[in-house]
This record gives C-alpha cells, sequence and structure tokens, in this order.
C-alpha cells in the first residue's frame, strides 16, 4: 500500500516535471530564437545553441528504424533519385528508412512543385525548409539532416551517401547487426589529405595542421546513434568547413570513436573500379548503378567483370596520419 502509493506520487511529480520543464524550453527558444536574430543570425539556421539540461524530456520518435539511409541529393537530381530507388533502395528491408535530402529555402515555384509531386508518389524526401541547397551549404546540410535525424527518429546507424553512391544494404545490415551499437564511424579513411587551397574543394579557413585531421570519405560511411546525438547536441558550436566529410572528421576528432576503416568503403572521388566485395562504391553513374543492380539480381555479384582502376590501402594507425596510408596491391 505504502509502496503503491509512493509510485503514485513519484509518478505525478515526473508528469508535473515534465510540463513545467517543457514551458520553459519552449519560453527558452522563444527567448534565444529573439537573440539570434539579434545577433544577425550568427548561429546556424535552426541550430541556436541551448543548453542539454534544458531540452525537453525524450518524446517518442514518431519514426523507427535499425538502418536509415540518408542520401544528400540536389532539388533537380530527379533521375537520380529514381535510378537510386529502382536499384539499390528497391527490395529493401521493412527496418530500413531510406530518405533523400533536400534544402528548399529559396526553391522556384517549378522547383518545388516538381518536388512536391515526387513526394507525393514516394515519400522518401527530406526537406529542410530553413537551408537553401547549394554546394557550399553542404557542411550545413549535414548539420541539419543529422539534428532531425537525433531529433525524429529512433534508429541504431545511418549510412550517409550521395545521389551517385552504390551501397549493398543487406550486407551492411548483416554486419552492422554484429557490432557493438556505439561510437562507431565506419568508412573509408584518410589521414594525409593536403589542405586543398584551390578549386571545388578549397578550404579557405582550416587552420588546424598541415593535413585533415582523419576523416571517412564522404561517397559513404556509417555513424552510430549516439554520434549522431553528439552531432545535434554541439552543432551550434561548430566550425563548417567547405568539405562535409572533413568537417565531420573535425568534428569527431577529441570524441572516443572507433574509427573503423574498411577498403569495402570504395568512397574516393573517384571509383578504384569494381570489386565484389565492395559494400558501398562511389561516383556510379546512372548506368554504372543499372548494370550492378542487374548482375546482382541475375548473378548474385556486384560486378559483370572485377576490375582494379586504381591500388587501395588498409590504414595503418600505428603510425603519423601522413604515413597512415600507404597503397598496395591485393586490397580491395
Ligand atoms: C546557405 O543556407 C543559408 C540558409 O538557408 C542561406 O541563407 C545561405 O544563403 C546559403 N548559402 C549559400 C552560399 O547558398
Amino acid at each position: 500500500m505504502n509502496l503503491h502509493r509512493s509510485v503514485c506520487r513519484h509518478k505525478t511529480a515526473l508528469a508535473i516535471g515534465t510540463v513545467s520543464s517543457f514551458a520553459v524550453v519552449l519560453v527558452f527558444l522563444a527567448k534565444c530564437t529573439s537573440e539570434t536574430q539579434k545577433q544577425g543570425q550568427r548561429a546556424a539556421p535552426g541550430l541556436a545553441p541551448r543548453p542539454e539540461q534544458q531540452d525537453p524530456p525524450t518524446p517518442a520518435k514518431a519514426l523507427a528504424a535499425f538502418l536509415v539511409v540518408l542520401i544528400t541529393t540536389g532539388p533537380k537530381y530527379t533521375e537520380r533519385r529514381s535510378i537510386i530507388r529502382s536499384t539499390w533502395l528497391a527490395q529493401r528491408d521493412a527496418d530500413v528508412l531510406a530518405l533523400f535530402v533536400v534544402g528548399t529555402q529559396g526553391l522556384s515555384a517549378e522547383d518545388r512543385q516538381n518536388l512536391d509531386t515526387e513526394q507525393g508518389r514516394h515519400r522518401d524526401l527530406l526537406l529542410l525548409p530553413e537551408l537553401r541547397d547549394s554546394y557550399e551549404n553542404l557542411t550545413l546540410k549535414l548539420l541539419h539532416m543529422y539534428s532531425w535525424l537525433d531529433r525524429s527518429v529512433d534508429f541504431q546507424f545511418v549510412l550517409k551517401a550521395d545521389d551517385d553512391t552504390f551501397a549493398r544494404l543487406d550486407l551492411l545490415k548483416e554486419e552492422l547487426r554484429g557490432r557493438g551499437p556505439a561510437r562507431l564511424y565506419w568508412g573509408f579513411f584518410s589521414g594525409r589529405g593536403r589542405v586543398k587551397t584551390a578549386g571545388k574543394w578549397r578550404e579557405s579557413s582550416w587552420e588546424l595542421c598541415d593535413y585533415y585531421l582523419p576523416y571517412a570519405l564522404g561517397g559513404g560511411y556509417v555513424l552510430s546513434a549516439d554520434l549522431v546525438r553528439y552531432v545535434r547536441l554541439n552543432a551550434a558550436y561548430f566550425k563548417t568547413w567547405q568539405s562535409e566529410d572533413v568537417s565531420l572528421g573535425a568534428w569527431l576528432a577529441p570524441v572516443d570513436v572507433r574509427r573503423t576503416h574498411d577498403p569495402r568503403f570504395d568512397t574516393e572521388y573517384k571509383s578504384r573500379g569494381c570489386s565484389n566485395k565492395y559494400l558501398v562504391t562511389h561516383k556510379q553513374s546512372l548506368e554504372d548503378m543499372l548494370e550492378k543492380q542487374q548482375t546482382l539480381r541475375r548473378h548474385g555479384r556486384l560486378c559483370r567483370e572485377e576490375l582494379r582502376l586504381r591500388l587501395s590501402y588498409v590504414y595503418d594507425w600505428s603510425v603519423p596520419p601522413s604515413q597512415c596510408c600507404q597503397r598496395k596491391d591485393g586490397i580491395p
């Protein structure tokens, strides 16, 4: 009897605590927003700083999945999305949630209309209204999509991919089932990326080191959900460099993560060819994707013929990063 009463009291207290802290958060958010505006929007839109203890108690999330796939893509790349839907996203399991991520701020009426039609048909677009979709904004896009993901989906792992990436979701899932659920940063790492001073990949404000910090190349990598949460909670403090993958590597630099280098991620700026071992392969044309899907369906393997265009490496974490990545024969 006594026990029962105290449980009830505890519940009521919890409920009151929930309501009042939620109200505090709302007031705080309103205040925070107006201050951010006064400061001329210094923090990224939608990412204003917010002390962790002020977070509302986690409400039940609307979506759940074991593996989330977030594919960054531009408003106009309807055809790429369509090919991806009919190739490597086709026949995926129910515990995989795949979304194409597009910023919609400032879109033309025509682009907007087309996206709405596509959304009506497929329901697989993650539209970010606070983000103008541009090459310069890719890093900001990453922050927005991971923030949305942490707030909205109950998930274990996320694969970030580009719209010219081909991925083996069945195999990725199988491997992920066997891995611990925490602190995973899995992809093809580089530790000796020279800071680019010109061209499309120019980084004008990288001041930390002669090289980039070790990072997984952006054509495809996997993060566990706890790291996505870490990114969301700290988003307002992060510096955004031009390259999104370089930025993520820097954000995760002080974190105790399992950096898991895997040559089966063919995610360099050009593909190393075709290996039946590949889990993720980047820089794929629409024809490449169709061919890979067809070969998979007919023969149960990825490549019509295996092909080696450049050598690969196993990352050596025991030497300084500038010597990390010696290319050798015999590595996929
Ligand atoms: C990046 O996105 C923000 C927010 O949508 C926008 O104000 C800004 O103009 C964008 N920058 C570029 C270069 O597109």
